[in-house]
């Protein structure tokens, strides 16, 4: 086990750069997920540490060694992919022996390992099929027991639930994380599925545009988004992003006035004509009451039974409704809204975020 750490890496293909100045240091033993949207570099960055990429700049070191010119297979990593690629001509067994056999381990150490990754796999009862004669949940607990048996420095994990339908995603990721309390194997783990990377993480990368956007725990992200594009890149529904503009006392929204917290005025000192996108996560949004006064005016477009809640997509006023601003709340299944009811919105004004429309940086948070 070792910690992985990553200074300044860049990838350029042609004049594009992939990832742009990659810093981090996962600490031995920690799970860190690497989340964003399609294209944003995450694979470039784990084919970059297992070898499989040749960085243009920066440093990489695997425990204390620097590994820029170490080839793959000396470094001494473990990855796995989406599509499990298992060889389909060997069975369970020989699929699981495979890194070991490569690394001449004899036969004693061997037959012990598989036993004990196909136990902690269950996937003993499997172990003299070929990966044809095994569902896909099957094959890829073989392709991650594989990487397993082999006990490497680090886990790298390139989206390896996609594959999966729903319910075995979901188990196959609390399996993971079992697993990595036991084994305690330093893994970095890919995804664009912003609930595995919650879920998993000790630590979230964000990236967008081959860039580190934030580095944090999942609540921590999730609470101070630095950024627009972090706020609503974690979240199902994600947080409401509505533009503002500030009238020297207030916030104008869609026509209505939206009180300005006395927090935000000092921070901020906003200037009368000066716009602002603010961003409030649909759980921090009720419907209003005596209790809770009415903020914004909104109307129900989409309602959305969940069981546990139900979820209402309602539109702020805007000249065309393909243009309105949609605001997405959760309410308790009591609540019977109709479509086209008329929705008054009570905001937790504390927890606005308020993001610079120009750069997008999240001014409400240090
Ligand atoms: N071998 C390559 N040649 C040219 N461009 C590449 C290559 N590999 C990746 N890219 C580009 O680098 C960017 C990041 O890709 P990738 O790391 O695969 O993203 P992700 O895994 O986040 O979807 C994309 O724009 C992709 O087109
Ligand atoms: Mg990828």
């Amino acid at each position: 086990m070792a910690r992985v750490y990553l200074d300044g890496i860049t990838r350029q293909f042609g004049s594009v750069n992939a990832i742009e100045d990659i810093t981090f240091e996962i600490p031995d033993g920690q799970f860190w997920v690497l989340v964003g949207p399609s294209g944003c570099g995450k694979s470039t960055i784990l084919r970059t540490i297992a070898g499989l990429e040749k960085a243009t700049d920066g440093s990489l070191y695997i425990g204390d060694r620097l590994v820029n010119a170490v080839p793959a297979r000396e470094r001494d990593v473990a990855m796995v992919f989406q599509n499990y690629a298992l060889y389909p001509h060997m069975t369970v067994a020989e699929n699981l022996a495979f890194g070991l056999r490569m690394r001449q381990a004899d036969h004693k150490t061997i037959k012990s390992r598989i036993e004990t990754v196909a136990k902690s796999l269950n996937i003993q009862h499997l172990l003299d099929r070929k990966p044809r004669q095994l569902s896909g949940g099957q094959q890829q607990r073989v392709a991650l027991g594989r990487a397993i048996a082999r006990q490497p420095q680090a886990f790298l994990l390139d989206e390896p639930l996609s594959n999966l339908d729903a319910q075995l995603r979901d188990d196959t990721r609390a399996e993971l994380k079992q697993l990595h309390q036991r084994l305690g194997v330093t893994t970095i783990y890919v995804t664009h599925d912003q609930v595995e990377a919650m879920t998993l993480a000790d630590q979230i990368v964000v990236l967008d545009q081959g860039k580190i956007q934030q580095i944090g725990d999942p609540q921590t992200i999730y609470a101070q988004p630095v950024n627009q594009m972090v706020a609503t890149f974690l979240g199902s529904p994600p947080m409401n992003v509505f533009p503002a503009l500030y009238n020297g006392s207030a916030f104008q929204v869609a026509g209505q006035t939206l009180p300005c917290p006395e927090h935000l005025q000092q921070r901020l000192h906003p200037q009368s004509g000066q716009r602002f996108n603010l961003g409030i996560r649909p759980e921090q949004i009720q419907i209003a009451s005596d209790a809770f006064p009415r903020h914004l005016m909104t109307e129900a477009a989409v309602i959305e039974p969940l069981g546990r809640e139900i979820l209402i997509r309602s539109l702020l006023p805007a000249e065309s409704r393909e243009h309105a601003p949609v605001i997405n709340l959760q309410v308790s299944p009591a609540v019977r809204p109709a479509v086209g009811d008329r929705l008054p919105l009570h905001l937790e004004l504390s927890q606005l975020a308020v993001f610079d429309p120009a750069t997008g940086k999240n001014l409400a948070i240090d």
